[in-house]
């Protein structure tokens, strides 16, 4: 009798925990490269997208595409949507559509973008060995062998630009006029997360890909909060999200000018975390402590990301408002010169310091902002735009790690 009690009560602590565990349903579906089968709140811009393209349907060339708007207002996502719902109608009419996609912040050379683009049809292109000129010149020989339509789309395509200059950019919008008239039609969509880059564009690539554009608008609280409770329905247990997580989780992504991937990477280590602490639930508390583990690895990822100067200016920065809300261009520079003189390297120039602040600010990492002081000439007012102590772990941590430690340079 006694043994079978304990056996008794070992399952039920085993059940017991396992019930507890039960948060995450399907965790996938709030990963950032799920696209799901509804998109609410992005109607018009799927009805945008969806007639440009359509045109395929008839075998004819889509207008190239240029898609702009902040990071996570579903860009990417609606991109992928219309285009695979494309795929699937061209199947039953018999059509040959197909598209390819190419992230070029990840494949960040004309000879990468070229390849995948390649592949796309079947051309195999060497990993190395052939210039991007032969390998163009071999594309638009396989592309004129082929019929249909091919849609290709370039995403984050201002991070090449930046790093390789416009030229790909041009040459793909205009591939078509290399081709003979039979030969299969390439439709460009080119998506950027940076609404400045749209003007540093030169105007005749401008012109050529941009034949359609299309703005996206950041989501407001309201809208965000639709798109999270339809994604949570299906990734979490029904009993495991706490009245107001949801609607918490919308309030700080809107603030954030209404970035929808915020919003679900919020619910996601909130769910986590609920996890981890073997709680049954997920509520308000841990959203606040993921909001705060996202801002630490994203404070983190940029520090390290930045080369030594600049995470000098950074240490600078730090110093010099210690005990004030903000510092000034001059007084900053001295600041700089003095930390670079300690740990013996030398100085760059008040120029150079200028570019790094203005990079700092763009990363979202400071502010930098720019004002006139009459007679005196302008002068920049510069703060720490996150968190004091996260960028402090942050560069004692990347400092380690490159063991560049400027950050204690006494010990
Ligand atoms: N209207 C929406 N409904 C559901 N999920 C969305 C919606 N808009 C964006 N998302 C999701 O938010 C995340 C970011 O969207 P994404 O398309 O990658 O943004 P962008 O490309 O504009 O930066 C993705 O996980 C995406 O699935
Ligand atoms: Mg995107």
């Amino acid at each position: 009798m006694v043994r079978a009690s304990m056996s008794e009560d070992i399952l039920e602590d085993i059940f017991a925990k396992a019930v507890k565990a039960r948060i995450f349903k399907k965790r996938d579906i709030l990963s950032p490269d799920y696209v799901p089968e509804r998109l609410p709140h992005r109607e018009n811009e799927i009805r945008k997208v969806g007639s440009v393209l359509a045109q395929a349907l008839k075998g004819n060339k889509p207008n190239n595409l240029f898609i702009y708007g902040l990071t996570g207002t579903g860009k990417t996502a609606v991109t992928l949507y219309v285009l695979r719902r494309l795929k699937t109608k061209a199947l039953e009419l018999g059509l040959r559509v197909n598209y390819v996609y190419v992230n070029t912040r990840q494949r960040d050379t004309p000879y990468k973008v070229l390849s995948d683009i390649a592949s796309s049809i079947g051309l195999r292109i060497p990993f190395t060995g052939l210039s991007t000129a032969e390998v163009y010149v071999r594309l638009v020989k396989a592309l004129s062998r082929e019929r249909g339509v091919l849609i290709v789309v370039l995403d984050e395509i201002d991070w090449l630009v930046r790093k390789r200059g416009d030229d790909i950019l041009y040459r793909l919008t205009r591939i078509g006029n290399e081709l003979p008239g039979d030969s299969m039609k390439v439709s460009i969509i080119g998506i950027t997360n940076d609404i400045r880059f749209v003007e540093m564009l030169d105007a005749r690539v401008r012109s050529s890909l941009g034949e359609e554009e299309i703005v996206f608008p950041p989501y407001n609280a309201e809208q965000l909060n639709d798109i999270l409770s339809e994604r949570a329905r299906e990734a979490f247990y029904p009993e495991a999200i706490k009245r107001g997580v949801i609607s918490y989780c919308a309030a700080l992504a809107a603030r954030e000018h209404g970035d929808a991937r915020r919003a679900l990477d919020l619910l996601r280590v909130a769910g986590e975390i609920a996890e981890r602490e073997g709680s049954s639930y997920v509520d308000v508390e841990h959203v606040k402590k993921a909001w705060i583990q996202i801002e630490r690895n994203r404070a983190k990822e940029i520090v390290s990301s930045l080369p030594l100067h600049a995470r000098l200016v950074l240490k600078a920065i730090l110093e010099a408002t210690k005990d004030k809300p903000y510092t000034t261009t001059g007084e900053l520079y001295e600041v700089y010169t003095n930390l670079a003189k300690k740990i013996g390297i030398e100085v760059v120039t008040q120029r150079r310091i200028s570019d790094i602040l203005s990079e700092l600010d763009m990363l979202g990492i400071i502010s930098a902002q720019i004002i006139s002081r009459g007679r005196y000439g302008k002068t920049r007012i510069i703060k720490l735009s996150v968190d004091e102590t996260t960028v402090v772990s942050a560069l004692e941590e990347v400092s380690r790690e490159k063991q560049q430690n400027f950050y204690h340079p006494n010990n």
